[in-house]
């Protein structure tokens, strides 16, 4: 009851642009330096240097919320594609994850689409890759539908599929050979488009798992339960399923033994760093996903 009350709040903290634009200006705060890599690409590259000499990948994503103009979703595609260059320059083993309503996707597709163009052509000339993350259940189909179109020009992207949806199996199995990050799903879904009980999402996240490790597609399973990742160690073994064709990936600073672990095992673990000043959103619903990452933030608030 108290978990899915503080659940509520998060997620609606998350979605107020007011306190959304109030955090832009504070600096980071309340512990989210603990999850969010600074401001700066600068302070993302020292991060990902780091990572990259404990043996793990990255992927940086510059965080961005309510983008309502042409203007700001330019000044974001110019950073996406700045962002790359800098990957590129720095040498590091990182690459770029991104929000389409950051590009514009909820004001024009096609200006959305001329956007990821030119991001993704930046990529190529990096020989990068670039992953689109999913948002909430109404811009899933719009994402799917860009997506598929991009990979009629480019290879080099490719998106996520939310296990919480009723869907993510047709997806998955429509999205064979395009590389996959698979989750449970972040967002608040109603009962008609999406699983409530956790144990249908966790059942749901393993059936898409196997259908697309099976397929022998490229597949990121990105999650923080070691019960998922241990059945997937255990599945990819009984059927002989190359370290080569998956990897797992942890968001940044979180259950970082289990990411050393991992990649000491001789598994690809990519992490996932958010880094700019708009990490509010990000910050709120990390703290919806897990009540302890609220002590997890409160610690990070006095050990600064
Ligand atoms: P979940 O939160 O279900 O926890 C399951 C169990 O794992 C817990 O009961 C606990 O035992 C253990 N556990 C979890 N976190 C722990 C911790 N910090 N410390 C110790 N134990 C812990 N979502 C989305 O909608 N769109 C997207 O594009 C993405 N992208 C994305 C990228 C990456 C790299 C990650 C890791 C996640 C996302 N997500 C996402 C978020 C995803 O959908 C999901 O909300 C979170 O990962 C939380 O679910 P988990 O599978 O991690 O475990």
């Amino acid at each position: 009851m108290i978990e899915t009350l503080s659940k509520n709040i998060f997620l609606y903290a998350s979605q107020s642009k007011t306190m959304n634009r109030a955090a832009k200006k504070w600096g980071l705060r309340f512990g989210a330096s603990q999850v969010v890599a600074g401001e700066t690409i600068e302070s993302a590259v020292k991060a990902v240097k780091s990572l990259n000499d404990k043996g793990l990948v990255c992927t940086v994503d510059h965080l961005g919320e309510f983008v309502s103009s042409r203007e700001e979703a330019t000044e974001a595609t110019e950073y996406c594609i700045w962002t790359l260059d800098r990957i590129a320059e720095s040498g590091v083993h990182c690459n770029l994850s991104l929000k389409l309503t950051q590009l514009g996707l909820d004001i024009d597709q096609r200006f959305c689409f001329n956007n990821m163009r030119r991001i993704l052509d930046t990529a190529a000339k990096h020989r990068n890759f670039v992953r689109i993350d999913m948002e909430d259940y109404s811009h899933c189909q719009m994402t799917l539908d860009l997506l598929k179109e991009l990979r009629q020009e480019y290879e080099n992207v490719g998106t996520v599929i939310q296990s919480y949806l009723y869907r993510a199996l047709q997806d998955v199995k429509d999205l064979k050979g395009v590389p996959l990050r698979l989750v449970k799903g972040a967002y608040k879904e109603s009962p008609e488009v999406a699983y409530q009980e956790k144990a249908k999402v966790d059942e749901n996240f393993m059936t898409i798992i196997k259908e697309h490790l099976l397929s022998g597609s490229y597949t990121a399973i990105a999650t923080h339960d070691h019960n998922i990742i241990a059945k997937v160690t255990d599945f990819v073994k009984e059927k002989g399923i190359s370290p080569d064709q998956f990897e797992f990936q942890m968001l940044y600073g979180f259950r970082k033994e289990l990411q050393i672990r991992l990649a000491e095992e001789g598994y690809t673990m990519r992490v996932y760093i958010p880094f700019g000043n708009d990490w509010f959103g990000y910050f709120m619903r990390r703290l919806a996903e897990r009540p302890q990452n609220v002590a997890f933030a409160l610690k990070g608030m006095f050990s600064r």
